[in-house]
């Protein structure tokens, strides 16, 4: 596994590497969310092809500078992680190597950042999208995959791919869950023992929320927020139904519930396919199908 600290060292060798080239963009603190991610590019790259994976924890896209210095750190294990999945190259910068000190130019996708977490936390995903530019922009792969946990960044990032005729294909990675349905993220480390207990209820709001949803939209609103209700340290900052694109929530047919909510100094986001005023299937339970059989592990 070679690993890279410069944009210039990996440019250099990036026209040995055999195709297809799948980037796993990472901020570190690798977990099993990520590992799976990693799995999936190498299914994706096969045995001939090449998974890259980066490690940057990227300034631009916290919105508090607290935040930035408390995020975990494990680069030692990040890269044992990867050697063990078989990664072939890593991409570590340094930020004051990526990011030249009077840098002033950002992307910015201005129609589905304007709600969700956007509305709470401007300026993010111009970070995101302004440090995924770059790393296309360094690595040019072929592919490069995201999880469906972060359901708007991954949006956001198939729009910009489009918008700006960026030539590599988005892949999307299921959600990684505890056993109790709580998504694996980065921050569930911050969490003390109760809220650790109080944050199953986001998982299972989803769950109740996608049961309710052969009674429309709004029936499933009502489902979950009745269970975020049961846990008032919960402070919802947004529950909602979009279509699977994230436009307006439709009358009928696919559909995403995805939430967002505070515990203590932690914020916690999560999401769900769901199929708006779909009949009942076997036993009252909604019919799966495509990625919706994948999102129902912790209950199966
Ligand atoms: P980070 O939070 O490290 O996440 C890296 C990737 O892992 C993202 O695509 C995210 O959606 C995915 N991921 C996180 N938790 C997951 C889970 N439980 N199951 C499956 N996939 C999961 O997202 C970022 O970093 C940054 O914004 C980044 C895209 C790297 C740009 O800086």
């Amino acid at each position: 596994m070679h690993q890279f600290d410069t944009a210039a060292a990996l440019r250099a060798a990036r026209c040995r590497w055999p195709e297809p080239v799948v980037l796993v963009p990472t901020m570190g603190a690798l977990h099993d969310g990520h590992r799976a991610l990693v799995a999936e590019a190498r299914r994706a790259a096969g045995d001939g092809g090449t998974v890259v994976v980066s490690i940057f924890i990227n300034p631009l896209q916290f919105d508090r500078r607290e935040d930035l210095d408390r995020y975990p750190r494990d680069l030692e294990a990040d890269l044992a992680s990867c050697r063990a999945l078989g990664v072939d190259a890593v991409f570590t910068p340094a930020a004051g190597d990526f990011y030249a000190p009077d840098h002033s130019t950002t992307v910015r996708e201005s129609l589905l950042t304007t709600h969700l977490c956007g509305a709470t936390r401007p300026g993010h995903f111009d970070g995101v999208c302004t440090v995924v530019l770059k790393l296309f922009q360094g690595v040019a792969p072929t592919h490069a995959i995201f999880g469906k946990k972060d359901y708007q960044q991954l949006a956001v990032i198939r729009r910009m791919v489009r918008d700006l005729s960026l030539p590599v294909e988005i892949l999307g990675g299921e959600t990684v869950r505890e056993p109790d349905g709580l998504a694996l993220s980065s921050r569930n480390r911050y969490l003390d023992k109760d809220q650790r207990e109080q944050a199953g209820a986001l998982s299972a709001a989803l769950l109740a929320g996608k049961y309710a949803a052969a009674g429309g939209a709004e029936a499933a609103l009502d489902a979950a927020r009745a269970v975020l209700d049961e846990v008032p340290a919960l402070e919802v900052d947004y529950l909602q139904v979009r279509d699977p694109m994230l436009g307006p929530a439709p009358a009928e047919g696919q559909a995403r519930l995805l939430v967002a909510a505070r515990l203590g100094r932690t914020r916690l986001i999560d999401n769900i396919a769901i199929d708006v005023g779909a009949s009942a299937g076997i036993d009252g339970h909604p019919r799966v199908g495509n990625d919706q059989n994948h999102e129902l592990p912790w209950r199966n």
